[in-house]
């Protein structure tokens, strides 16, 4: 019953500036997690809206070589569905990445108004332009005066726990020419700690007429029923569920139901995807970094996470693995709050 009414939330047809969405699940940018290798481990159970790619500083993205680069990196067959986060505090380097996000052919662009890592912070861009709303106005302005694709804006509630004033920046973001709201309900220098305030999402779709994507702790199909039934929100941005499981979006979809061996061969798979786009080096760093989320998922995990950490090379990995399940697995049925920081 849950299982049938959550399709019907999920595929609705969801209309984007000049696009049309048949699927209302995204999946949310992830530094360092949303890179080209687990985006096509995604691909491989495929059944999300789109996929947003990991932030990307604004300064640099009309020089990158995406043969090189780390993170500007793409498959073509993946463009698209890919909107590209940008992350910058002036109007004029967020505008000229824009044009090469529009040209490289892209579904549409996302301005960062959301990361709150005080490195990020400092320098003025990210959740900081919170603070001075006129600026964060004039880089949306500059931006959709840049592009004709879609233009999306994430953000928090603020630097206060005030619903007020994330309702007031809402639509300063909307009046600015924006197309599409991801609004995670967090305070900014809460790092996860805390639960998100849903009922603020609700006052945000309220006061805007552009879509709002809700985001913030959509760990289960009983949590996405909530979110979209709770709040109105049009769509769900979905974090780390989706590193943890990466067949989430297809298991809500209903085309595709994990068993045991899915645990055992998206690794498998995964290694094989990060070998192919990365050497061993920085394969072996975004395998590492993802495994907390993964390792959410089992009743051990904080044990396979801590013999995973202690490889000293990425073909190690494989050994770990091919012990752990020699065992039954265990698995929890909400992710370990520990790991999923
Ligand atoms: C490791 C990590 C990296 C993240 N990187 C980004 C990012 O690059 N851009 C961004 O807007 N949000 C980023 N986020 C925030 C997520 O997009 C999302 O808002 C947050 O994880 C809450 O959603 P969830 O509960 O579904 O995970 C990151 C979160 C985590 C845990």
């Amino acid at each position: 019953m849950l299982e049938t009414q959550i399709k019907q939330l999920i595929q609705r047809p969801l209309t984007i500036r000049n696009r049309t969405l048949n699927n209302r699940l995204i999946f949310a940018p992830m530094s360092r997690l949303g890179h080209v290798a687990f985006r096509e481990l995604l691909a491989d159970y495929g059944q999300y809206g789109l996929l947003f790619s990991e932030m990307s500083a604004a300064k640099a993205i009309p020089h990158e070589n995406r043969n090189v680069s780390p993170v500007f990196r793409w498959r073509d067959s993946e463009r698209d569905t890919l909107v590209w986060q940008l992350l910058g505090g002036s109007p004029e380097d967020m505008a000229n990445a824009a044009r090469r996000i529009e040209q490289e052919g892209f579904f549409g662009v996302d301005i960062n108004l959301s990361c709150s890592m005080s490195y990020i912070c400092r320098r003025g861009m990210g959740a900081s332009l919170l603070k001075t709303p006129s600026l964060a106005v004039d880089i949306i302005k500059a931006v959709r005066a840049a592009v004709d694709i879609p233009v999306w804006v994430k953000f928090r509630t603020g630097w206060s726990d005030s619903p007020d004033l994330a309702v007031d920046f809402a639509r300063y973001v909307e009046d600015a020419g924006a197309d599409a709201i991801t609004f995670h309900p967090r305070v900014a220098p809460d790092r996860r700690t805390r639960p998100p305030k849903w009922a603020y999402i609700t006052r945000i779709k309220q006061a805007v007429s552009i879509p709002v994507f809700g985001n913030g702790n959509v760990f289960d199909r009983n949590d996405c029923y909530r979110m979209f039934t709770e709040t109105g929100c049009d769509g769900i941005s979905l974090g780390r569920i989706a590193i943890s499981k990466p067949w989430i979006f297809a298991e809500w979809n209903g085309t595709f139901q994990p068993n045991e061996t899915a645990w055992r061969d998206v690794i498998s798979r995964y290694i094989f995807l990060l070998e192919k786009h990365y050497d061993s080096i920085q394969a072996r760093k975004r395998f590492i970094k993802f495994s907390k989320y993964y390792c959410a998922g089992f009743r051990f995990g904080n044990t396979l996470r801590s013999n995973i950490r202690k490889t000293g090379n990425f073909a190690d990995i494989h050994d770990v693995f091919d012990r752990f399940f020699d065992s039954p697995l265990l698995l929890n049925q909400r992710p370990n709050e520990n790991l999923f920081v």
